[in-house]
């Protein structure tokens, strides 16, 4: 018979089917759920998988090369390509832990049987292979880029935008904190910690400058028991301070633009008191199920729902603030999605910033006389950020930026001192980008 499969086992099996599904598109997170799904004994060891899938993901550059280096002449097939990807990336960095036998009868486990003698070469080989000799004759940026896993042109781009000290220290930045913050609604209108949560106090650290704000240690799962009942809300601090340099109140009118999955939608209402109204619009059917779920969750009975794109809106009220999240490279968030280091290119950045520009033009209409907008992303290039804005003020005289947040991150850069920017490696949260723009007459 044959031996039960070890936790251990369950975990690199999952991080594998995982990577897998990574490889044909589907993000880390989404890959590790729906796999797992498929295997009921792995509900208990995603988190673990996770890390593995984030650590190959992140690592790819170097992994690749290794790979190439042992099959040099082969035409790889993903099967193997993932696995070979998880073997590098788990004997490299958790096999100096002293883990080295285990993790090698983890991987003869899960291996299809085809690929068992290639597996085995393969760990043959890896002791042999020294990641420092791969940096001998690159230039300065491709040394970074491979030293720190970015693509060569973003670490280029970084030099430019930020300067050489600053972007290695950024490039280098590896996790930030997870962020709670208390959810008001569900606690009679207090920021104070909610007696449930007491028995977690432990695991939490006050955010001195945000009240009802805690950075969360370890793991997350032991607040699982905890989630449904809405009594917190888990938001990167950056995230969150955007919605309150928009400084919604009690009783406005307020259209959030690009609003799935519900983050700042929730944090909108809970400034509001959920008194007002918030019209939440965003143009995918399926992330606007998970925004019902969490409105619902968290207690949100302001908020209505609209599918639309963002540069069409047919609508025909006009708001005192309009708050716009649009889809960015994410280049401020690489840590909890890599895979989008290797897909992006200067291209995209153009790409990007042009359908942000006309989200920004389309929203401009629907603002009230002394109204105003929030305009945020989760991305660190000047093109996303300063560039639309200066754009968008250039042909839109009747708006102007405000201060915002000046005992938060750092200003803007390209003479934007209004705006406020975020780098993980500085300020412990997410990279963001944040302006307001007041509508003046
Ligand atoms: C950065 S996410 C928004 C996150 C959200 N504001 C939150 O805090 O949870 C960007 C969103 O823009 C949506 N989106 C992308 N293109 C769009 C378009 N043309 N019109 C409307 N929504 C769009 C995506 O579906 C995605 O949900």
């Amino acid at each position: 018979m044959p031996a039960r499969d070890s936790d251990h086992s369950i975990q690199f099996r999952l991080a594998y089917r995982a990577l897998l599904l990574v490889s044909r598109g589907a993000s880390e997170r989404d890959a590790v759920q729906r796999a797992a799904a498929l295997d009921p004994r792995s509900i208990g060891v995603k988190r673990e998988a996770l890390a593995l899938v984030l650590g190959t993901v992140g690592e790819q550059d170097v992994i690749d090369i290794l790979v190439r280096n042992v099959h040099p002449e082969e035409k790889m097939g993903m099967n193997a390509r993932c696995l070979f990807r998880l073997t590098a990336y788990a004997m490299l960095r958790l096999g100096a832990k002293g883990q080295t036998r285990r993790i090698e009868h983890s991987l003869r486990t899960i291996a299809p049987i085809e690929l068992l003698p290639r597996l085995e070469f393969f760990l043959g080989t890896l002791s042999a292979f020294d990641p420092t000799q791969q940096l001998h004759g690159l230039r300065d940026s491709e040394r970074v880029a491979l030293e720190t896993h970015h693509p060569v042109w973003w670490v280029n781009y970084c030099f430019r935008a930020f300067g050489r000290t600053d972007a290695v220290e950024l490039l280098s930045s590896r996790t930030r904190p997870r962020y709670l913050r208390v959810n008001p609604l569900k606690n009679r209108g207090r920021t104070t910690l909610p007696k449930e949560l007491g028995v977690l106090a432990e695991r939490l650290t006050k955010v001195l400058s945000t009240p009802g704000v805690y950075t969360v240690a370890r793991s997350l799962s032991d607040f699982a028991g905890f989630f449904s009942s809405g009594s917190f809300q888990m938001q990167d601090l950056a995230s969150f301070l955007a919605v309150k340099a928009g400084a919604p109140m009690p009783g406005e009118n307020v259209l959030d633009l690009c609003a799935a999955p519900g983050a700042k939608t929730a944090a909108i209402a809970q400034l509001m008191k959920n008194r007002g109204t918030i019209v939440s619009v965003d143009y995918s059917r399926r992330r606007m199920n998970g925004w019902r779920r969490e409105v619902q969750r968290l207690g949100v009975k302001i908020a209505d729902p609209v599918i639309s794109d963002a540069s069409w809106l047919g609508l025909r009220d006009s708001f005192d603030l309009v708050i716009i999240d649009p889809p960015c490279t994410g280049t401020g968030v690489f840590d909890r999605n890599p895979r989008m280091k290797w897909h992006l290119s200067p291209k995209s950045v153009e790409r990007y910033s042009t359908l942000q520009r006309s989200f920004l033009d389309s929203a401009a209409s629907l603002v009230e006389k002394e109204g105003r907008i929030l305009y945020c992303t989760c991305s660190l290039t000047l093109e996303e950020n300063e560039d639309v804005v200066s754009r968008f003020l250039k042909s839109h005289l009747e708006f102007e930026t405000r201060p915002i947040l000046e005992q938060y991150g750092s200003p803007g850069l390209r003479g934007m001192s209004d705006c406020r920017r975020f780098f993980p490696h500085r300020d412990h949260a997410a990279g963001y980008f944040i302006a307001r723009l007041q509508r003046t007459n």
